[in-house]
């Protein structure tokens, strides 16, 4: 197998999740391909990693990676903050979360990610019912545009709702090439030839939708937390404004300077560095923030 994503802030998470016991259990909580699980497994011989993804094509690419770390490596195929809900194993000593999705779901895989490409408006990384395409033909026009603007940062959402919904009259979105084009002809002319594509910001907002990211992320903020073993830690990187906003407030919530148990490792968020950003442009947008559970919790 050979991976397409390329891991994000590799030095910093290797940095600040650092196990404090000699045989940890690691949780990677967005698998992805692996890139993270098999820093961990290099760099701890006696280390156990369990990777969770909701999407059980990226489990199996990354159990095809990691085969050669036999039982040391174990993937688990569900929603991350569903799967800590019901833990059965030992308490994990670092969770990793490494928000959004991987380079290889937008390259094209059948599934409308990327606007690119002329594939089946889906989007969907679990078994939940609702596709993008289900989304864009049936939200009321006032709905739709709430989530491009919520969830998308998007200033014109109000014009692409608008033109989406005349579009979709008898004649229902199916394809992501379709729907990326009608949401460039919504934009102003003068906007249209910005770094960023007309239809990035609208496709990140659907993905975000379908596949409830921002609620999985409060629920997981719920319990991850709890579930680390004594002087465990836990670390996102999220890519999204609003990510990060849910991730400061409940680390900030934990925090022994604001009446919690848990220290906060990261006072302001960890970036990528120049030259990772020029290696790695998705990189660009990441935040990286820790927490340590105490050795000493009272819960
Ligand atoms: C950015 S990629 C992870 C890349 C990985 N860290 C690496 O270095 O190869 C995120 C992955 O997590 C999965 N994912 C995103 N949110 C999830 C969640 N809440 N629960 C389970 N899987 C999730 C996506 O399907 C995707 O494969």
């Amino acid at each position: 197998m050979i991976p397409v994503h390329v891991s994000v802030m590799p030095t910093q998470v290797m940095d600040y999740l650092v196990p404090q016991v000699d045989s940890p259990l690691i949780v990677d909580g967005t698998l992805g391909e692996g890139g993270h699980s098999s820093r961990f497994l290099e760099a701890y011989p006696k280390a156990r990693v369990i990777g969770i993804d909701a999407d059980s094509v990226m489990a199996g690419r990354a159990s095809e990676r990691l085969v050669s770390w036999g039982n040391r490596f174990q993937a688990k195929i569900g929603w991350t903050d569903e799967v800590l809900q019901t833990w059965t194993e030992d308490a994990p000593d670092i969770i990793l979360m490494d928000l959004g999705i991987s380079i290889y779901h937008y390259e094209g895989r059948g599934r409308g990610f990327s606007f690119r490409s002329d594939e089946p408006l889906d989007m969907r990384l679990g078994d939940q019912d609702q596709s993008a395409a289900d989304l864009v033909n049936t939200l009321p026009e006032q709905e739709l545009a709430d989530v491009i603007y919520k969830y998308g940062e998007e200033r014109f959402s109000r014009r692409i709702a608008r033109r989406i919904v005349e579009e979709r009259r008898g004649n229902p979105f199916e394809d992501a090439a379709r729907l990326a084009a009608v949401v460039a002809t919504a934009y102003p002319a003068k906007a249209r030839h910005g770094r960023l594509h007309a239809a990035t910001r609208t496709f990140q907002a659907l993905r975000i939708a379908v596949n409830g990211e921002l609620d999985r992320l409060e629920s997981l903020l719920k319990t991850a937390p709890q579930l680390l073993a004594p002087g465990g830690r836990l670390g996102i990187i999220s890519f999204h404004s609003l990510e990060d906003r849910i991730v400061k407030h409940a680390f900030r919530g934990m925090d022994k300077r604001f009446g919690g148990q848990f220290e906060v490792l990261t006072r302001k968020p960890l970036v990528p560095d120049e030259e990772e950003c020029r290696q790695n442009p998705p990189s660009r947008s990441a935040k990286f923030r820790v927490i340590e559970k105490p050795l000493e919790f009272s819960s």
